[in-house]
């Protein structure tokens, strides 16, 4: 049983990080465990930027979009020094266990200290991409994916009064789930992923076709910014139909947003259990969601291997195109 555990956020935020942080806090206090936040990701764990925390310090969270925790980016953490200076700070205060939220490089650089200097440590998948290997859902993926169906719904309309091709270019950095999903839900004609190869020629002879025809009145086309740039793709694609066409690029509006209920549970439940296992002595193991239920997956396998997206999502998105 550990008695000191440490929480933080790392790498690109996400809605219901907070969540997350909520449950972990709590359910530490509850099996009366002290618990550190620390602030900033790694850049807060070098710069021994961290408080101990009491249950008021994550209430009024819950709601809250992005980490109250602070999160960064940290290259420094990237280099043996830095992760000694990080390990330093956390010996200080006799903390013996570390629970990192975040993406896959956030939980690499948790797996390096842990192996570095033994200390245990515990993974939660936050991020919106849904790209950490061996789960099927990553806190916030949810929030986000709804985000982009906004989006989708509103250019649906403007598209659809200038007989225009909308693009909608959406985060994901390397995988495409978010553009898959949005894809489906939001019957894009085309849904352009990393994963996937593409032929634009061929899809500029089908929209023309379908133009001609009158089979569609407007094109809409979601695209994964691991798979090119809208804009690029927009400028080839109207100047080969000469079809009017629009790029809107989501960017950090898929990051924020009051975190959905799926979110909120779920971050909630993750939360607990990581927590639970961490006080217990437990080390180098990520939770996550796999079909609808509580996995927990071996640090080395979620940064070692790299997330593929479901085939049978893709090819439901070719069929109802
Ligand atoms: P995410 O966790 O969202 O994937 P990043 O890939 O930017 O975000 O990683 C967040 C931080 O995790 C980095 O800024 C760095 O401090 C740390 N990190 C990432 N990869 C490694 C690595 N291979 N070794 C050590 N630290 C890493
Ligand atoms: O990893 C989450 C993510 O939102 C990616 O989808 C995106 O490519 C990246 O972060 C953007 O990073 P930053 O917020 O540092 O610009």
């Amino acid at each position: 049983m550990l008695k000191r555990i440490a929480v933080m956020t790392s790498g690109g935020d996400s809605p219901g990080m907070n969540a997350a942080i909520r449950a972990v806090v709590r359910t530490a206090i509850f099996e009366n465990v002290r618990v550190w936040g620390i602030n900033n990701g790694y850049q807060g764990m070098l710069a021994d930027d961290m408080f101990e925390m009491e249950s008021r310090n994550v209430s009024d969270i819950i709601q809250r979009g992005g980490t109250f925790l602070g999160t960064a980016r940290c290259p420094e953490f990237e280099t043996p020094e830095g992760r000694a200076q990080g390990y330093e700070h956390l010996a200080q205060r006799g903390i013996q266990g570390l629970m990192v939220i975040g993406g896959d490089g956030s939980l690499r650089g948790a797996q390096k200290l842990g192996q570095e200097y033994g200390i245990p440590i515990v993974g939660l998948p936050g991020t919106i991409d849904n790209d950490v290997w061996g789960t099927d859902y990553t806190i916030g993926s949810d929030t986000a994916a709804n985000t982009i169906i906004d989006a989708i719904n509103k250019l649906r309309d403007t598209a659809s009064a200038h007989r225009r091709i909308a693009i909608l270019e959406v985060m994901g950095h390397h995988c495409g789930w978010l553009a898959m999903i949005a894809g489906i839900s939001g019957g894009a004609e085309y849904t352009l992923v990393p994963e996937e190869k593409y032929d634009l020629d061929q899809i500029c002879q089908e929209i023309h076709q379908d133009y001609e025809t009158g089979k569609k009145r407007y094109i809409l086309i979601v695209i994964s910014e691991g798979a090119g740039s809208g804009v690029d793709v927009g400028k080839y694609i109207e100047d080969k139909t000469g079809i009017e066409t629009r790029v809107s690029v989501l960017g950090h509006i898929q990051r924020g947003g009051s975190p959905s209920v799926i979110d909120r549970v779920k971050a909630s439940q993750l939360g607990e259990q990581a927590s639970l296992a961490l006080i217990s002595g437990l080390s180098d193991i990520v939770f996550g969601y796999d079909r609808g239920e509580v996995v927990s997956i071996h640090l080395e396998d979620a940064v070692n291997n790299k997330k593929q997206l479901d085939p049978e999502y893709m090819r439901l998105a070719r069929v109802l195109s």
